[in-house]
């Protein structure tokens, strides 16, 4: 079993692995040994804080161990990558890998012996997704029935999202006026309008109005937020979304709704730093349930 995208997971499945995450969090002494003398190896292409940290300290004190393999120091750079997988796999009992596209990681669950994490592509982030949803339950008491607006670029957090929400019977709207043309992907849009809890909205206001959750993250995508030959496009995406900010004023018709993002965040941008630090923000808790998720995810792929 692998987990690429929360799409490939039964509704079942979702649900069990949110609890875990909240189980682990009550009594992590229960599974100190869940993993024990089993190693993964942590694949990355692009930089990382969360992911990073919360899958090698899982790994830790679940018992196992954890390798860090920065993409350019290995030979994943010049060889097949196929061959590659296949032979890392033969040391290791998991794979995480965060990789530019989502084609490589589909390559390596073909060559691979044993279970490839999605550490984030360009279509979709579901080790992110998971923890996001443990926080909404962890706050909230339940999923089904709630709402929650996602406000910003319509990117891989987005489509993780709407494929969580959509499998755990949370409303999602989705107000994006800029679309990340590599995250593209038709036929999850299509099947999530299926569920009729998805809708898609340029009316900010409305959207948030009635939120029980709001949710917004970086306009640029980590690879090209100081890539000067971005800037062009970066300077047209502030402008465009600007108005899109979630702010005390955007806020202002609803003061009880949870203030979430995924990080890293930029400041005065997609989020003003006075709504971060607001008492309904649980953008910390967020952070920190990447542990106690990426234990429940190792747990299920791994134990
Ligand atoms: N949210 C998230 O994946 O954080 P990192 O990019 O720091 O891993």
């Amino acid at each position: 079993m692998h987990l690429i995208t929360l799409r490939d997971w039964s509704s079942k499945a979702v649900e069990e692995i949110i609890d875990g995450t909240l189980e682990i969090k009550k009594s992590p002494e229960d599974y100190e040994f869940c993993v024990e003398g089993k190693s993964l190896a942590m694949i990355f292409q692009k930089t990382s804080t969360r992911t990073r940290l919360s899958f090698e300290v899982a790994m830790t004190q679940l018992g196992g161990h954890a390798v860090y393999m920065d993409w350019r120091s290995t030979n994943l750079v010049l060889a097949d990558l196929g061959d590659e997988t296949k032979s890392i796999s033969g040391y290791v009992d998991g794979i995480m890998a965060r990789v530019l596209k989502n084609s490589e990681l589909q390559a390596m669950t073909q060559a691979s012996s044993v279970p490839v994490i999605n550490g984030c592509d360009e279509k979709y982030h579901p080790c992110q997704i998971i923890a996001d949803l443990a926080t909404i339950k962890e706050k909230k008491g339940k999923l089904k029935g709630l709402k929650l607006a996602y406000i910003g670029v319509h990117n891989n957090i987005c489509n993780s999202l709407i494929e969580g929400c959509t499998k755990a019977g949370v409303n999602i709207t989705t107000v994006t006026p800029v679309v990340n043309e590599a995250s593209v992907d038709e036929s999850l849009v299509e099947e999530a309008k299926g569920t009729g809890l998805y809708h898609k909205s340029l009316d900010v206001k409305a959207a948030v109005e009635d939120a029980d959750v709001v949710y917004t993250d970086t306009w640029v995508d980590m690879e090209f937020f100081l890539d000067s030959k971005f800037k062009k496009e970066k300077e047209k995406r502030i402008k465009t979304m600007l108005p899109y900010q979630v702010n005390k004023k955007l806020l202002a018709g609803n003061g009880d709704a949870l203030i979430m993002h995924d990080m890293p965040i930029h400041r005065g941008y997609e989020i003003s730093a006075d709504i971060i630090d607001s008492p309904n923000s649980v953008i910390y808790t967020q952070s920190e349930n990447r542990l106690h998720s990426a234990k429940s995810i190792l747990k299920k792929l791994l134990g």
